[in-house]
């Protein structure tokens, strides 16, 4: 397994481009299981998740088309063989995101077995809302053998008013799975309590451009009305907001001026918000398209605490706190993050203190008082997101950090270190001498 070696307390300089969207591109993937027509997705970012995510619907019959010779000008796929509908466990074991191929294979297909997805390093993750999503829809669920099967009813699945929402919130793949089956059940479904979150606003362009009926994406009540058939569409994936945030944060953390390319801003108010009162300055260079927007990032020297509590869009995002806990182990003062949506979700924690942060976890809160200066140290990455917030730390920290087991970050961060070590980041990947 791979390590990254990091000579931390350099500055950094230049600019990156912000690559297309990791959970964007897999509900959009699975998209393409809802026709026979051809779909050509662009800026689909090269990813383990996302490869992954191709291996799974080429199995679902639904194929690459196009002889390009890379993903940057798009790809087309279209779906040629219905016959098998088992998503096998051994892929969705690796990724949590395949259970997005649910609704539209039982869409599509009248029938699909998902390997229930397990647990994972930030939560159990459980889809129990997912289901009772797609049962409102009429489908008939059971569990068979660790296996999902949902079976729709002769007709179809009929359109119905549902409520989407859990203990912990909205759920981003239940109502992408839920949107997804309705564009082909009959009649109006109404989805109470919807992920807001700007990935199923993606979703719903491409579904629409396919011919669905959508309204309401982006608001907590989704309103579909079934159509008996969807078409081909062309769709550019949108702007990762979690990289462009993790970006943000590195400018920050190593106390750089960095220009950020592609970046969705208008996607990321809540974490600019926060920035902007650590002491991170954010200018945007034009005003074209909010989601794909320059914008220049630089920080002063002394950085301010913070209190933060994630939330669902348009809250903070749970994706980005891991690396917002980074930046305020080294702010002036203490900083309170209490997380809402993962409340496990602080693997990163104890590799921060071995690297000298004074971080206290008080069940799903995280006190933070600020130090002068991280010391680089070997830490374990553990999670996609926590492994970034490492990565930031060792950019920051005095002397090396060597990250172990870094296949965590190549699931959502494509050529991480190469990116920034164009920035003049003293980073590079190795392979790990023990090999643990
Ligand atoms: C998506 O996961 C993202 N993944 C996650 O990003 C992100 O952290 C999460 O949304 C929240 O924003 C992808 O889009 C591929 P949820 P998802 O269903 O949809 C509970 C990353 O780092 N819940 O919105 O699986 C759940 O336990 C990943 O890129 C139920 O209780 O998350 C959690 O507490 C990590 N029952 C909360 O809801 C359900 O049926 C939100 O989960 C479903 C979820």
């Amino acid at each position: 397994m791979d390590v990254f070696e990091i000579q931390g307390g350099v500055r950094l300089n230049g600019s990156i481009r912000v690559n297309g969207s990791k959970n964007s591109a897999l509900p959009l993937l699975a998209a393409c299981l809802l026709t026979d027509q051809p779909i050509t997705l662009s800026d689909v970012p090269e990813l383990l998740d996302t490869s992954n995510m191709l291996r799974l619907i080429d199995e679902l019959g639904c194929q690459r088309v196009d002889d390009k010779p890379d993903r940057a000008s798009g790809m087309t796929f279209q779906t040629l063989d219905t016959t098998n509908h088992h998503a096998r466990y051994d892929i969705v074991k690796t990724m949590r995101g395949s259970i997005c191929v649910l609704g539209p294979l039982l869409a599509a297909r009248g029938r699909a077995r998902v390997a229930m997805p397990g647990g994972c390093a930030i939560g159990q993750r459980p889809v129990d809302l997912h289901l009772r999503g797609l049962e409102a829809l009429g489908a008939t669920i059971e569990l068979d053998s660790g296996d999902i099967v949902a079976t729709a009813p002769a007709g179809g699945l009929k359109g119905s008013r549902l409520f989407l929402g859990g203990a912990f919130g909205s759920t981003v793949l239940g109502t992408a799975n839920v949107m997804s089956a309705a564009t082909l059940a009959k009649g109006q479904t109404i989805i109470e309590s919807a992920a807001c979150e700007p990935e199923i606003v993606d979703l719903a362009k491409l579904l629409v451009q396919m011919g669905a009926k959508i309204s309401g994406a982006g608001s907590p009540r989704i309103t579909i009305q079934g159509v008996d058939s969807l078409s081909g569409a062309q769709h550019t994936v949108m702007p990762d907001r979690i990289e462009a945030g993790t970006f943000m944060c590195a400018a920050a953390i190593t106390n750089s001026d960095i220009t950020l390319e592609n970046c969705p801003l208008d996607a990321l108010m809540a974490l600019t918000n926060t920035l902007q009162q650590v002491g991170v300055d954010i200018q945007p260079a034009d005003q074209t398209d909010p989601m794909r927007l320059t914008a220049r990032i630089t920080s002063a020297r002394v950085l301010q605490p913070a209190v933060i509590t994630t939330q669902p869009h348009p809250g903070f995002p749970t994706d980005l706190q891991a690396q917002m806990i980074a930046l305020l182990c080294i702010a002036d003062g203490h900083s309170v993050v209490t997380e809402k949506i993962f409340p496990e979700r602080f693997m990163h924690l104890a590799e921060l203190q071995r690297m000298g942060a004074m971080v206290f976890r008080q069940g799903p809160t995280a006190i933070i008082s600020g130090v002068r200066q991280l010391v680089g140290a070997p830490v374990m990455a553990s999670d996609l997101r926590a492994s970034a917030c490492l990565v930031l730390a060792g950019l920051a920290a005095q002397g090396t950090t060597t990250i172990h087991r870094v296949y965590h970050l190549d699931r959502g961060y494509e050529k991480l270190e190469e990116r920034l070590a164009a920035l003049g980041a003293k980073i590079v990947r190795k392979t790990d001498p023990n090999q643990d």
